[in-house]
């Protein structure tokens, strides 16, 4: 028999945090959800009409559940005392200093939320590891609860990953392909996976909920990223193959992903991945290999991240000479700034590396994005602490307030996300070549434009993947 759940908190309101325990909580009316988090706006932001974070059918799951059965809060304390079972799902970004910097985890987030609750907790507590971590995690954070524990309080670590993706985050929780939870071959450790497992028999089918061990778990949620990002930066090799001879990869990718073994998801070329998570997961793959004195394999995961690298420099570059081999002066139009569409998040969106690009080539960029944030934005194209480099910045790139307003003036627009208002059944690009200098160029870095329709206009279209 295992215990039942009736009270979770989620140490951590952000991107995985709230969608995952929003959903958790309007799927279990009777299981009442406290989100907590240091961040004090950001906690104010899910209590208001405006939520932190963009995400289709968020809001609604919201409304839901908030104030009956949903909770936002910052006593951090108050919730680690009141719930049955934690997640933590706190950011875990690359360490930027330090032994394993540029490569391995930050884990200091993750160790300062775990200490939290041994200090706090009063009963016995299921911790579940939410966040994506390096393997063996969860054996520290067993070590951290257990040295820090009042006596006789009992913890049981899990590993429950997260798969969703942003942008589609509701459909992927409301329907997953599987959730996974990993625990320790204990009666125990079984036991805890049972009760978990319950919270999201809630709404996922008994046979999509599967147990393993923890290593297992830790390191299928590294695998999947560096698997589906591995699928990308194949394509996007391939796209430079279509560029140089005359094929176009998205004939090559339909043909490839009919294939059944293949299949036809994560095989759409692109100016490269961006997102929060696969840049850093690959590299935490491969610094776990490193540490496991596997150079080869390192090296081969590693290369995953260097073919985006050199497909966002590949890209500027045909822009480049494309308009007559400078953008010294010229007026590029960035379409899209996010990581891809339906979110408002930037994190290691390619967009940030192009515009920086195009500024060393002394271009002057306007950029539109219906989701991002100005003040984001201004802070993604700068250093952090580097005084007045916002105003440098700001001599060259300004932020428009729609796609028209970017491209007037402009010797090109480029396309870097693939909002479905960029399409050309949804812009007016007549009217937009009607105000753009001549020869109007649009570079596809998305693969979402008719080139045959927006030539008839006049534009000289350049695709990603498509011979010039
Ligand atoms: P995020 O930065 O949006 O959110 C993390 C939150 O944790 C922040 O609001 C921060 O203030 C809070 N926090 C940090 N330390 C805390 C502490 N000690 N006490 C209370 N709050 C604390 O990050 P995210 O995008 O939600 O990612 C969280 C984890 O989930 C990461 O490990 C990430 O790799 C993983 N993940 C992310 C996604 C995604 O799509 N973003 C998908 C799957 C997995
Ligand atoms: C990704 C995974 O898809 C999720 O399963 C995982 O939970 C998550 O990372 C995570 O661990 O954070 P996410 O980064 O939110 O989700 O979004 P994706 O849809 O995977 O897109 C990532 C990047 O790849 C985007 O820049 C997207 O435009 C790009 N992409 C995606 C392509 O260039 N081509 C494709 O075919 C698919």
């Amino acid at each position: 028999p295992h215990k039942k759940i009736n009270s979770i908190c989620c140490i951590g309101a952000g991107y995985v945090g709230g969608p995952t325990c929003a959903v958790i909580a309007a799927k279990n009316p009777h299981v009442k959800v406290t989100i907590v988090d240091l961040n004090a706006a950001r906690i104010a932001a899910w209590n208001s009409d405006k939520l932190p974070i963009y995400e289709p059918g968020l809001d609604e799951v919201v409304k839901t559940a908030r104030g009956r059965n949903l909770f936002f809060s910052t006593d951090v304390e108050g919730g680690i005392l009141d719930a049955d079972l934690i997640f933590v799902s706190v950011n875990t970004p690359t360490k930027i200093k330090g032994i394993g910097a540029g490569f391995a985890a930050d884990l200091g987030y993750v160790e300062s939320a775990t200490r939290k609750i041994a200090e706090v907790a009063k009963s016995d507590k299921i911790v579940v590891e939410k966040s994506t971590v390096p393997c063996r995690t969860a054996q520290s954070m067993r070590y951290i609860l257990e040295a820090n524990a009042k006596p006789d309080i009992k913890f049981d670590i899990l590993s429950n990953p997260e798969f969703l993706a942003e942008g589609t985050a509701i459909s992927d929780l409301f329907y997953p392909d599987r959730v996974l939870i990993g625990s320790l071959d204990t009666e125990s450790g079984r036991s805890a996976a049972a009760s978990l497992a319950d919270v999201y028999a809630g709404w996922v089918a008994r046979d999509q909920i599967i147990t393993m061990n923890l290593w297992s778990s830790e390191l299928s949620k590294l695998a999947a990223n560096a698997i589906l990002a591995q699928r990308i930066s194949s394509i996007n090799a391939l796209s430079a193959i279509c560029e140089a001879t005359g094929a176009d990869i998205d004939e090559v990718s339909y043909a490839c992903g009919l294939d059944s073994r293949i299949g036809p998801k994560f095989l759409k070329a692109s100016v490269g991945f961006g997102g929060s998570c696969f840049q850093k997961d690959i590299l935490n793959l491969v610094y776990l290999s490193e540490s496991l004195h596997l150079p080869e394999v390192a090296t081969y995961w590693k290369q995953v991240v260097e073919m985006n690298e050199y497909q966002k420099r590949r890209f500027t570059n045909r822009v480049i000479s494309c308009l007559f081999n400078t953008l010294t002066g010229k007026k590029i139009a960035v379409f899209g700034f996010a990581f891809k569409k339906d979110t408002g998040d930037t994190r290691e969106s390619p967009a940030i590396t192009l515009v920086n690009y195009f500024r060393e080539e002394k271009a002057y960029i306007s950029i539109y994005d219906p989701q991002v944030d100005e003040a984001q934005i201004w802070m993604d194209l700068t250093e952090p602490g580097v005084v007045d480099e916002t105003e440098a910045v700001k001599r060259q790139v300004s932020i428009a307030a729609d796609p028209y307003k970017a491209a007037a003036g402009a010797d090109a627009i480029v396309i870097c996300t693939e909002w479905n208002e960029f399409r050309d059944t949804a812009l007016d690009y007549q009217q937009i070549y009607k105000e753009m200098k001549k020869p109007a160029f649009i570079f596809d870095g998305r693969l979402i434009l008719d080139a045959k329709k927006l030539g008839r206009i006049g534009f000289k279209v350049e695709t990603i993947g498509r011979p010039r």
